[in-house]
């Protein structure tokens, strides 16, 4: 499984983390939905939950790819219940044709988990199939989309009394976004304006916002006591692809080996990803729009910007995220 999992001499020696993979509890009968399983995070997330025997539908653009992942996991597990589903974030339809199979399969979604993700360009601003600025139709609109169109499947869960959870894949640099208020919404589309770090920090940000939104919006629906728990992570330092393609060829062996010493290996960090999708901990703890770090431990006063907790900021999110996806023709 070193292809999965990945390897790092220096983490492998400090893994000092308290939750463990084997104490999750059996995840037969639950499914989960997850974005981006062809590599990194999202491969280890599949892998551990394949493990544990929930059926995993695997949300991606690349389907060779995902469907190696998917064959390596099953040969590891022996677990045959993960199905490659096609969808391209760069592209509101095909998000939709997703969530249209996803909502054929007629089954509750136990664990959605927003995992995909993508560092922009260095230096020029690219844009989706729809002409959304690629980080954010990446990073934050595409899986807002998802989301609300799996609603149906997460509340077919919550109606059955299953726990439900929501796990947003956000990062530490949800504080570096260079604006005071967070996010600029105006300038989200804005190429002169585009600086690709602070386009990736304020997704990040949006991450954790729109996990707070929806945990506040289903507990507006159902009472603060519903089996439903909207969190979000940052991963740590993970030797995965991300940025790879912005790397210069003559660098990447460089690069490779300086990953290698100094990350975090993918199956380590799953661990906070793992943790909130599957852990009983959620349930025990009542771990409701908060965010993990590193290797599943919460965060700590500091961590996190000031705006990252500013539900006002996370109601306009929504809001103007509902008025971006409509605004490209989207009926929702
Ligand atoms: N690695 C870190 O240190 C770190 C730190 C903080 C947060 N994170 C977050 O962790 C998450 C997972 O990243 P990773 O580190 O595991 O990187 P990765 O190995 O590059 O994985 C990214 C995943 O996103 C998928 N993806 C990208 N664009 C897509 C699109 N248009 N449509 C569908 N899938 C798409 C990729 O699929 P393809 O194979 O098709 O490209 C891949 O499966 C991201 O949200 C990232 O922001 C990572």
């Amino acid at each position: 499984m070193s292809t999965l999992l990945g390897s790092c001499d220096v983490m492998d020696a400090v893994d000092a983390l308290e939750f463990r993979y084997e104490s999750l509890p059996d995840l037969t009968g639950q499914t989960a939905v997850i974005t981006g399983c062809s590599s990194g995070l999202g491969a280890a997330t599949a892998l551990e939950l394949a493990r544990k025997g929930a059926r995993v539908l695997c949300l991606g653009r690349k389907e060779e790819k995902t469907r190696d992942v998917i064959g390596q996991i099953t040969n590891e597990t022996g677990n045959n219940k993960l199905e490659f589903i096609h969808c391209d974030l760069l592209s509101l339809a095909s998000v939709q044709a997703a969530a249209e199979t996803v909502l054929s399969k007629n089954v509750p979604v136990n664990m959605l988990i927003l995992n995909a993700g993508v560092i922009g360009s260095p230096t020029e601003m690219q844009r989706s199939q729809d002409g959304i600025e690629v980080t954010w139709a990446t990073n934050h609109l595409s899986h807002f989309l998802l989301t609300i169109l799996l609603i149906p499947l997460l509340e077919r869960s919550i109606g059955q009394g299953a726990p439900t959870r929501v796990v947003s894949v956000s990062s530490i640099s949800q504080s570096m976004t260079g604006y005071r208020e967070g996010i600029r919404f105006d300038a989200y589309d804005d190429a002169a304006e585009y600086k690709f770090l602070h386009r990736y920090a304020e997704t990040k940000l949006a991450n954790i916002l729109m996990s707070r939104e929806l945990q506040r919006r289903v507990e507006e629906k159902y009472g603060a006591g519903v089996p439903f728990y909207s969190n979000s992570c940052h991963p740590g330092i993970v030797n995965t692809a991300m940025g790879e393609d912005h790397v210069r060829p003559w660098l990447k062996n460089v690069v490779s080996g300086v990953k290698r010493i100094f990350m975090t290996t993918p199956n380590q960090g799953a661990k906070s990803i793992v943790y909130l999708a599957a852990s009983s901990d959620v349930q025990t703890l009542n771990l409701r729009g908060k965010f993990y770090i590193d290797r599943a431990r919460p965060s700590r006063p500091g961590d996190l910007c000031p705006a990252a907790s500013d539900m006002d900021l996370a109601k306009r999110l929504w809001e103007w995220s509902f008025d971006v996806v409509r605004g490209k023709g989207v009926k929702v």
